[in-house]
């Protein structure tokens, strides 16, 4: 008999309270990133209209063409679920009236996103992104801040041997003649090119060049370089930005072949990679995207940020046996003798936690043996003995067990007990 009729989605999870502590240790350093280098919190909707991600995204891209969750609502509106965060936040700026605030806006925010696509090891339907965008700033310098502060969320969490990828793509004055050269020379080199590519071609040809096929290889290795034909201002800006990542200590390989699987990017993209590299084992990346306001019917403003996978991060802590702080220590556990003591035990578990510290207490009327061993496997310090509950003076004292220390087990009145918890008065006897 299974246990259930039903399972959870093809890839999609469950985040048991086993897992929770990786989850809560990497949002708190994403909000303490966040606030050390002064980003405002965002929160958008987890669907949108869809083209907000048929412009935004792009219609030729695989995350538009094959793996969103686009459906028609009871209204005939065609929506979609998030497959990623930036549009939507554009589509926000643009709509709440951001531009008119004191520019650059600095967001940051979590996010589910859903991409359709085939689950794997790192790879799923419904996954979590930590997102830091500055929008309505050109300077090279906002690209920095953003790769410099996802370098350094990714050290205070212990990851180590990262490596950061950059390149530049240009922008539309000088991509379409790369791309145009690219084409060209992907049409001489035609035979070299899996049938997938030779599509693209036709398509999106930059998008080729992070196909990783081993029959593409040799013709992808050969193939112009973005980075060679930028126009004066998209290479003063690319050598900008590497000036000031450079000066700030971190490391980063320029990568040509690096074209990320968006089109709304411009100029500058990144992408940060573990040490072992495998298909889907990207823990972040990001890019610039000066033309995605006005893809999305707004004023021209230019805009950069990155993503980073929570699962990805997580998988990475785990592989590099990153230990993790627990969640929040349990202080009390209550066990009682009797119906009486176990009123008086509720009483006395609600008083403390009213106080701030941590209560726990046994259900039901287990022997007092298996309430201790309750008490052990919750992780508490101290378990806590409440009398008969129907004696004269019952409801003055406890006993308290230092289930750390296996210590013996002390009398508290119970006016103390707070004190005595907070380790601010000692025991009696
Ligand atoms: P992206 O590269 O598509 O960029 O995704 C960012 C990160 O999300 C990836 O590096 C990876 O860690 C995680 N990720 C993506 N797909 C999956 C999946 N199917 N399962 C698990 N994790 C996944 C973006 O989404 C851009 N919005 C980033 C950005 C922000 N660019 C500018 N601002």
């Amino acid at each position: 008999m299974p246990a259930t009729q039903f399972q959870a989605p093809r890839g999609t999870q469950d985040i048991l309270p086993d897992d929770a502590p990786y989850w809560a240790f990497v949002e708190d350093e994403m909000r303490r990133q966040a606030r050390l280098a002064n980003y405002g919190e965002i929160r958008t909707p987890t669907f949108e209209d869809t083209g907000v991600f048929q412009r935004g995204v792009g219609a030729t891209t695989d995350i538009v063409e094959k793996e969103m969750y686009t459906f028609l609502d009871k209204g005939g509106e065609s929506m979609t679920l998030r497959p990623e965060g930036t549009a939507g936040i554009v589509r926000a700026y643009l709509q709440r009236g951001m531009a008119s605030h004191p520019q650059p806006v600095k967001l940051f925010t979590e996010l589910t996103s859903f991409r359709y696509d085939k689950p794997q090891k790192g790879r799923f339907r419904e996954f979590h992104q930590i997102d830091f965008e500055v929008i309505g700033e050109a300077d090279p310098l906002a690209d920095a801040e953003l790769v410099a502060l996802q370098w350094r969320l990714y050290a205070a969490l212990g990851l180590r041997n990262l490596s950061l990828q950059v390149n530049s793509i240009g922008d539309q004055n000088c991509r379409p003649a790369y791309i145009q050269k690219l084409a060209d020379y992907f049409r001489q080199h035609l035979d070299g090119l899996c049938e997938e590519c030779q599509r693209r071609l036709e398509t999106n040809p930059l998008r080729l060049l992070d196909e990783k096929k081993p029959q593409c290889q040799a013709v992808l290795e050969g193939a112009p370089r973005s980075a060679d034909h930028l126009c004066a201002e998209c290479r003063t800006h690319f050598e900008g930005w590497l000036g000031y990542v450079e000066g700030a200590g971190i490391p980063f390989s320029i990568n040509p072949r690096l074209v990320r699987g968006l089109d709304y990017y411009t100029r500058s993209v990144w992408e940060v990679w573990p040490p072992v590299v495998g298909a889907q084992s990207t823990i972040g990346g990001g890019g610039r995207y000066d033309a995605l306001a006005e893809q999305l019917g707004g004023r021209p403003t230019p805009g950069v940020g990155f993503a980073t996978g929570m699962e990805r991060i997580i998988l990475e802590l785990k592989d590099q046996d990153v230990a993790i702080p627990p969640v929040g220590d349990l202080c009390a556990f209550f066990v009682f003798r009797n119906e009486g003591g176990k009123r008086l035990a509720f009483r006395f578990a609600e008083t403390l936690r009213a106080s701030g510290i941590s209560a726990d207490i046994s259900f039901g009327d287990r022997a007092l043996r298996k309430q201790f061993g309750a008490a052990d496997r919750a992780g508490a310090h101290y378990a806590v003995v409440v009398g008969e509950g129907d004696g004269e003076g019952d409801g003055d004292w406890v006993e308290i067990k230092d289930l750390r220390t296996g210590g013996d087990q002390q009398r508290v009145p119970i006016a103390d007990l707070v004190k005595v918890l907070r380790g601010e008065r000692g025991a009696a006897e």
